[in-house]
């Protein structure tokens, strides 16, 4: 059975939620880091330290949207924030492995002074810890064209301002104390952040988590990049249906099964980088609309692979728009180095897609779902031993991938 490292996962979340900020990257794990650093120094036990890093890392997973993202960016306080704690709180609190931190997640926008006094005093600070950090991260990226250590002084006097209102007095104290070194500066260079994010894997006192729980974090994954676009909703969720079920059909055992499963959740999360109106743009893509939409499978690739025990998944996943006759993408594989789950993602992503509405074209008919595999198939598109498969079995395929039903 495979088992991973719960710190990876949530970094590879992370890489994922700071895709949506296009060009403006990692802005989860400055937030992170910043929180790490002063929940040290302000006393945290470990066990709180260690969720208050997964929530930091993970408090903007209810923002799939790019426009969402800049509006809390650029706005020091966007009156429409509360939607996204809400429904990022809403996300976690459904999975086991997440609960401990969707409160905290739920009050990373509230101010000190607005908290309701009935939350537990840990969850209280870090949430409001969480809240401080992120501001500092909105000051930082506005200022961001500027060298890192010519912005300090004014991000600090800015966020001085607000000490005792929107952030916790001791809280804002630990800050500004800890703010005054150049280094802690210097280490949210990409470079730097990199390596300390991989020191915290390690120092990860986690056991390792196994395919049940990863199945969770990847629902969760699939739910934040499908709610992109309201075209593509349960998406990846049918892919995985899908997936699965070719998989047992195809003989494969009940643990591969859930691991092709969990490929087919995570193939599209390279999504994340593609802005809002070119997944929702009603009418065929420009040259270099479509440039950047070739670029998601590679993205999705970049955010799996680093997850030590997902080398497959990374694989299955990104490979969903190769062909068997080498004219994919973005690795233009040949059929030798595709191997049968990578060959049952390209079909469950192309069947899924087609029994849903796009904003250029309509859901496709049954029959000509089938033509069109068969086409493909005929054009060493796609395996033709598993589009036999699939239209041998078509009505409980279609059920299984059509998540409208
Ligand atoms: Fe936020
Ligand atoms: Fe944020
Ligand atoms: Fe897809």
């Amino acid at each position: 059975m495979k088992v991973v490292n719960l710190t990876q996962l949530v970094h590879m979340l992370s890489d994922m939620l700071d895709l949506v900020g296009i060009d403006d990257l990692h802005h989860s794990k400055r937030v992170a880091y910043m929180c790490l650093e002063i929940g040290r120094i302000f006393g945290f036990e470990a066990n709180h330290i260690q969720n208050l890093y997964h929530a930091a890392l993970l408090h903007d997973c209810g923002v799939s949207n790019t426009s969402t993202h800049n509006h809390i960016i650029k706005e020091m306080d966007w009156p429409g924030a509360p939607e996204h704690c809400a429904r990022g709180s809403t996300l976690l609190g459904n999975l086991t492995l997440f609960r401990p931190i969707s409160t905290i997640i739920l009050l990373h926008h509230t101010h000190w002074e607005e908290l309701d006094p009935g939350f537990t005093e840990w969850v209280a600070l870090s949430g409001n810890l969480i809240h401080l950090c992120d501001r500092a991260d909105a000051l930082i990226q506005q200022a961001s064209s500027k060298p890192w250590l010519s912005i300090r002084d004014s991000v600090r006097d800015k966020l001085k301002r607000f000490r005792g209102s929107w952030f916790n007095p001791e809280l804002m104290d630990a800050f500004l104390d800890i703010s005054r070194t150049e280094s802690f500066w210097l280490q949210m260079q990409p470079h730097h952040l990199r390596e300390y994010m991989a020191e915290r894997e390690l120092a990860d006192p986690q056991p390792m988590i196994s395919t049940n729980r990863m199945h969770q974090v990847a629902e969760l994954a699939a739910e934040i990049v499908d709610t992109k676009s309201h075209y593509t909703a349960r998406h990846s969720q049918g892919v995985a249906r899908f997936s699965s079920h070719v998989a047992k059909k195809a003989g494969f055992d009940r643990e591969m099964c859930s691991q092709i499963g969990i490929a087919g959740l995570l193939h599209d999360v390279g999504k994340m980088r593609v802005p809002d109106s070119i997944l929702e743009k009603p009418a065929s893509l420009s040259f270099s609309e479509k440039a950047v939409m070739l670029g998601h499978s590679f993205e999705s690739y970049q955010i799996l692979h680093h997850v030590k025990g997902f080398e497959d998944i990374a694989r299955w996943g990104a490979y969903h728009h190769e062909t068997l006759a080498g004219d994919g993408y973005p690795f233009h594989l040949t059929e030798a180095e595709l191997d049968m789950p990578a060959r049952i993602i390209v079909i469950a992503d192309i069947f899924q897609a087609m029994t849903q509405e796009r904003p250029y074209r309509p859901a496709k008919e049954p029959e000509v779902i089938i033509t069109a595999l068969q086409t493909r198939a005929t054009q060493h598109k796609v395996d033709p031993d598993l589009v036999k498969l699939v239209v041998d079995d078509f009505e409980t395929c279609m059920q299984i991938a059509d998540i409208r039903s």
